[in-house]
């Protein structure tokens, strides 16, 4: 099974980019399986509307994006390819503060599955200016994106913490969320072949 998840602050293009690659498997004929976090399956798509739309404390906001994150991954099938908008480093970007969540959820990313961590992930980097701008053209998607809008240092210094460590053999892979959205899928390509997660 080969796994890839993309990563990105609100406004950083990721879901553009998810369709992009979703087009060009269609068109290459890749099967491949797309899932979203929190959510991606019938019942947890509840939850995920639960949970975004809740004021729940720190801590409880990480053990239910780790129930939802086991949930899902139990659901998922033995996929050739499976594509995450959004995996655990969406929960050590947001949810760690200080060195109790670090440890904490440390430790639960060590509970997954091997072969669910993926090959690659993508994480999108959008400076504050470029976030400014994207945001003045576009209203919040929801009251969750609007509570952690005014963290995006601490949300972007927790993402460079993740990308330096090692989990398993995945590749972290920052790319500059600000180059056009073919720039970035062409990127996106060149990874993807030069890892041999298509061909
Ligand atoms: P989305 O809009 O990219 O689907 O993400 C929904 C929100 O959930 C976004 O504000 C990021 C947040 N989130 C966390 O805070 N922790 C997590 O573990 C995950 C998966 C998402």
């Amino acid at each position: 099974m080969k796994v890839i998840s993309f990563e990105g602050f609100e406004y950083s293009g990721k879901s553009t980019q998810i369709k992009l690659l979703k087009k060009y498997f269609i068109k290459n004929k890749i099967k491949s399986t797309f899932t979203r976090e929190p959510g991606g399956n019938k019942d947890l798509e509840k939850i995920r509307n639960i949970i975004i739309k809740s004021n729940f404390d720190n801590l409880s906001l990480i053990m239910f994006f780790f129930a939802s994150r086991f949930s899902l991954l139990s659901s998922l099938k033995n996929n050739d390819l499976i594509v995450f908008d959004r995996f655990f480093d969406s929960t050590y970007a947001y949810q760690k503060y200080n060195l109790k969540e670090k440890k904490l959820i440390i430790s639960l990313i060590n509970l997954i599955d091997q072969k669910f961590i993926p090959n690659i992930t993508f994480y999108l980097k959008l400076d504050k200016k470029n976030l400014m701008e994207r945001k003045n053209k576009r209203v919040y998607s929801n009251k969750f994106d609007k509570k952690y809008f005014g963290q995006f240092s601490r949300i972007q210094r927790n993402y460079n913490e993740i990308s330096k460590m090692k989990i398993g053999k995945r590749k972290f892979v920052t790319i500059d969320a600000s180059l056009s959205a073919n720039e970035i899928h062409e990127k996106i390509i060149v990874h993807l072949k030069k890892c041999k997660l298509i061909r």
